[in-house]
């Protein structure tokens, strides 16, 4: 059952997790990818390929998303990173960016309610220059009242770049090095790591793109430094939780060495 696309600003009814009635495999325990960042790509097209304008897909695009954060809790995963709006977005056509904000804006108010109540904590990683007003007044309403929330934390990742994300961190350590407030040799990994959007976000295990497109186009660079990507062909208004669950289960088949290596001697090395 798809739900049909909003339009307005409206609280919409609370649905259970499970309301698709498709439970997720049973995965090992440990086996879970912590963290899964997502670019929620492919709307566009979706939409233009049924004749539609770009921001139908858009539209399309929210219950996906819900689907996506209701499968991510029922899997175990507790961090789960969204991509929204990037910093390079803004040079789509002006009613684009125009109805991107405002959507992300009524998405964050008509979902809040139904995130809090899945236990589910808001976080907004992203520049505040050149964002609206209003989206910021959003995130800020839904961080604040999803704080205490600890199953899943949900980074709306809007007017999010991974390097100027670096670009921020980095002024930020040049002025207390200038102001005499941080030696150089005290800038380490774990420092620069405290300095980003959201100081105290795991690094992602399993990066995750729809569309079909192989690129991270700027998205948790830092962050992503050892992650597993896995790139689905669905476009994003096509995505459900079984695709996620896909995701985890090819995530599982991949033998994450992080430099290491031991031998393995034997015909499957
Ligand atoms: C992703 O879908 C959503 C945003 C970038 C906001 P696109 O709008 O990029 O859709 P395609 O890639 O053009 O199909
Ligand atoms: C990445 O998708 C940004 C978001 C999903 C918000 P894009 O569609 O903007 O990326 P490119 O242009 O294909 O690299
Ligand atoms: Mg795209």
């Amino acid at each position: 059952m798809t739900p049909k696309p909003y339009t307005h600003r409206d609280a919409v009814p609370y649905r259970p997790l499970d309301w698709t009635g498709v439970q997720p495999p049973v995965f090992a325990p440990g086996s879970v990818p912590a963290h899964v960042a997502i670019v929620m790509d492919g709307n566009g097209r979706w939409a233009n390929r049924r004749g539609l304008s770009r921001v139908e897909g858009h539209k399309a695009g929210e219950s996906a998303l819900l689907d996506v954060v209701a499968g991510a809790i029922q899997a175990g995963v507790t961090h789960l990173s969204v991509y929204a709006f990037s910093t390079e977005n803004w040079s789509r056509s002006p009613d684009e960016v125009r109805f991107l904000m405002g959507f992300n804006r009524d998405v964050l108010h008509r979902r809040r309610d139904q995130l809090n109540e899945w236990d589910v904590r808001v976080r907004w990683a992203g520049r505040r220059p050149r964002l609206w007003g209003s989206v910021v007044k959003e995130l800020q309403h839904a961080e604040r009242l999803t704080q205490h929330n600890r199953t899943l934390t949900l980074t709306m990742c809007v007017n999010y770049g991974g390097r100027v994300e670096l670009v921020d961190a980095m002024r930020g350590i040049a002025d207390d090095v200038a102001a005499g407030r941080l030696k150089p040799s005290a800038v380490t990994e774990k420092l620069i790591g405290r300095r980003l959007y959201v100081p105290d976000m795991p690094d992602v295990d399993l990066f995750v793109r729809s569309s079909g497109e192989q690129r991270t186009s700027n998205f948790l660079l830092w962050e992503s430094a050892y992650a597993e990507y896995v790139f689905l062909d669905t476009l994003w208004p096509d995505f459900s939780r079984e695709h996620l669950w896909r995701a985890i289960d090819l995530y599982q088949s991949r033998d994450r060495r992080f430099g290491g290596a031991v031998d393995k001697p034997g015909p499957t090395a």
